[in-house]
């Protein structure tokens, strides 16, 4: 992965650049910039990518797979990602399901996967990854909840290291899950996860659920059990931890 590198200084959003070129390029493609100026994470949100400071990337790849395994790549990212920051900067960051990273109980990294595809079949699967790794500071409305790799150990932290060790590690763990599926992946993810056995809220389209997690499936499913016991499969939803 990240034989191809499509690198810019500035540019809107890598992923809206990687779904442009998608269709054409190889798989393991890695649209890579400096700054993005329009951001954008889960839900329409933006996502501030300050220059220089952070680490904004989209990695395409093109697995045979149907769609519904779509959700399975945000977990196989996170547990690259959080392999990446234990071995570069030696933090141990927790995974919030399905696609924040967390240090101390603030937003170091989110994971944006979106798809090409037919009814039946990936075309191509855009992994968006933003890390804040230099920063020394964020604006206001993030302070509370946003975090650098810097700030939580005290000194800058290399970026390209990063992207390297995520970049391996996606390859070692994509490569696995294509010969033998989720099960030994969602093992690891698991030891990262702080969600699990948690009181939750989960806010999905559908309506607000409150519940105890009980895991994930094999397709990156959450199982959340409501005060009456009855067991939710969470889809897609914002994630509060409760207690
Ligand atoms: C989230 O937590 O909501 C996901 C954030 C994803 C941000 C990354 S930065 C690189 C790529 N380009 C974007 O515009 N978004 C993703």
């Amino acid at each position: 992965l990240g034989k191809h590198v499509v690198f810019m200084e500035t540019v809107q959003s890598t992923q809206k650049e990687a779904h442009k070129i998608a269709e054409e390029a190889a798989e393991g493609t890695l649209v890579i910039a400096e700054e993005q100026t329009a951001g954008r994470g889960r839900m329409t949100r933006p996502w501030h990518s300050p220059k220089y400071t952070g680490i904004w990337m989209s990695l395409i790849l093109k697995p045979d797979l149907p769609p519904v395994k779509a959700p399975q790549f945000t977990l196989i990212a996170a547990v690259a990602v959080a392999e990446a920051i234990r071995d570069t900067a030696g933090l141990k960051p927790e995974i919030k399901w399905p696609n924040d990273l967390l240090l101390n109980g603030k937003k170091i990294t989110g994971i944006l996967t979106e798809l090409q595809a037919d009814s039946d079949r990936i075309r191509s699967i855009i992994i968006g990854i933003g890390m804040n790794v230099n920063q020394s500071s964020f604006p206001d409305e993030l302070a509370g909840i946003a975090t650098s790799l810097a700030i939580e150990k005290g000194e800058p932290v290399p970026r390209a290291k990063l992207v390297q060790a995520i970049l391996k590690n996606m390859e070692i763990y994509y490569a696995e899950y294509i010969e033998n599926g989720f099960g030994a992946i969602k093992e690891k993810w698991e030891s990262f996860a702080v969600s699990i056995g948690r009181q939750l809220i989960a806010r999905t389209i559908g309506g607000t659920i409150r519940g105890k997690a009980l895991g994930i499936t094999e397709e990156g499913v959450l199982k959340l059990q409501d005060e009456n016991g009855i067991i939710h499969d969470i889809y897609s939803a914002d994630i509060e931890i409760e207690q």
